[in-house]
């Protein structure tokens, strides 16, 4: 059986659509292996969100170069987002890369690899490709990531994904359910839709509330989690889902880019400050337990000091309970590469080090006031740093570790008893 090495960069979704490739390949007679020096195809599933992922990546391939070099009859490949959005490029500047492979072409892996000769490209953006059809390999566990939308319509300023991940497409809402059944069948108890705007899934019968509503009822599954929503669909259907429904977790991750109106306008976000704002006092007054967290860009073209002080009021206002704090990075082809990218870098750096200080001050605030209470924990494993101890998270997805006895897939109640900017500790309270 030929063996396939995957490394997968980027977000979420990559991460799934890596599991989609295992299952598809393996489908196909490949089988899975953890070593690049044996494997007999080496693939980088990557993103091209900034430019230093990309940077990340081409480093890497200068080092499979030597497996290219030891082992000429390798195949190694470039898939995902930056296969898409380099083409040319990847081709002058890693020209041992036999094969490029952009987020619609997967379904043609196997015949690819069969094929000898000159780089294989898939690169062609397919609007209807869901890959519904597709086995997936999941990695097995308590929680599952579940591709409910692929694309993105939106076309934010500063943002690639809709050049390289193409339109916005759904995939069918019964067979999304029938794949959470069987997972809970198997031992999941949690699961992620996942979506570059996950909320504006619709299959042409049910919205993405009909969805939520749909899986809250599938016995076995405790927990529903979904990211990333856009502010702007975030409709009163999908509020009221998360509301009533006790297995939708009160959690939401909401991108709101930056604190002022100018640059939200610029970035063609289709929402103001006030708006998000109402919108978030509307999540709090209906789901008064609901956690939430964000993603800033510093640094964005144009982006002034009044500017960056709105958004640092902002962070201080909405006290989020974590934030994904990034610096502006410039993409070819997005509607802002002609904007340049005014802000110098050391200004960008001095902006995002005051945010990442604020936000973990916040961050420290809010979870040090959960010391004395009891919260419930769905154990996943063990804690990465304390050797003995399992990790497992909140309902409102906060890390929490405990010396134990607990399994993964247990749920307990565990009394906090120490509290960082992005760990809980305690001791399992029995009941
Ligand atoms: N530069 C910096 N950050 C970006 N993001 C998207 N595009 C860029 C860019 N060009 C951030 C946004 C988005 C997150 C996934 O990545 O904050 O929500
Ligand atoms: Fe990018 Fe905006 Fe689409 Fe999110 S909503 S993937 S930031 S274009």
């Amino acid at each position: 059986m030929p063996t396939v090495y995957i490394e997968t960069y980027g977000c979420q979704m990559n991460v799934a659509d890596t599991e989609l490739m295992l299952g598809h390949l393996g489908a196909h007679g490949y089988r899975r292996t953890d070593a690049p020096d044996r494997a007999d195809v080496i693939l980088l599933n990557t993103c091209a969100i900034r430019e230093h992922a990309e940077a990340r990546v081409l480093g890497r391939l200068g080092e499979l170069a030597r497996h290219k070099q030891r082992r000429p009859e390798v195949r190694l490949g470039v898939t995902g987002c930056m296969a898409q959005h380099l083409r040319g490029a990847l081709r002058e500047r890693a020209p041992w890369v036999d094969l490029l492979v952009g987020p619609d072409g997967y379904r043609h892996l196997p015949e690819l690899l069969s094929d000898d000769g000159d780089p294989h490209v898939a690169l062609r953006l397919d609007p209807s490709e869901t890959y519904a059809d597709l086995p997936v390999a999941r990695e097995g566990g308590v929680r599952a990531w579940i591709t409910a939308m692929r694309g993105c319509d939106r076309f934010c300023t500063f943002c690639i994904v809709p050049y390289v991940r193409g339109r916005e497409r759904s995939l069918p809402g019964p067979l999304l359910v029938e794949q959470v059944r069987a997972l809970a069948a198997s031992g999941t108890r949690e699961v992620v839709f996942l979506g570059q705007t996950v909320n504006a899934y619709h299959d042409g019968a049910w919205d993405f509330a009909e969805l939520l509503a749909r899986t809250a009822a599938i016995p076995g599954i405790l927990r529903i989690r979904f990211t990333s929503p856009h502010p702007a669909d975030m409709s009163e259907r999908l509020i009221d889902a998360v509301a009533s429904h006790p297995a939708i977790a009160p959690q939401l991750h909401l991108p709101v880019q930056s604190g002022a109106d100018r640059v939200l306008a610029r970035m063609a976000r289709d929402y103001t400050v006030a708006g998000y704002e109402a919108l978030v006092a509307r999540l709090r007054a209906r789901i008064p337990a609901i956690a939430l967290s964000t993603d800033v860009i510093v640094g964005f073209p144009g982006e002034t000091d009044d500017d960056f002080a709105a958004t640092e009021a902002l962070l201080e206002r909405v006290r989020y309970d974590s934030a994904f704090l990034f610096k502006y990075s410039s993409r070819e082809g997005t509607r802002a590469w002609k904007w340049g990218d005014t802000v110098p870098e050391a200004e960008k750096a001095r902006r995002l080090e005051l945010l990442i200080a604020l936000q973990e001050r916040i961050s420290g605030e809010i979870n040090r006031r959960l010391v004395g209470t009891d919260v419930e924990v769905l154990v996943e494993g063990p804690a990465r740093r304390t050797p003995g101890w399992m990790a497992g998270k909140s309902p409102q997805l906060k890390t929490v570790v405990l010396p134990g006895p607990a399994a993964a897939g247990d749920v307990v109640r565990v009394r906090v008893e120490a509290a960082t900017s992005h760990t809980l500790s305690g001791q399992v309270v029995r009941p």
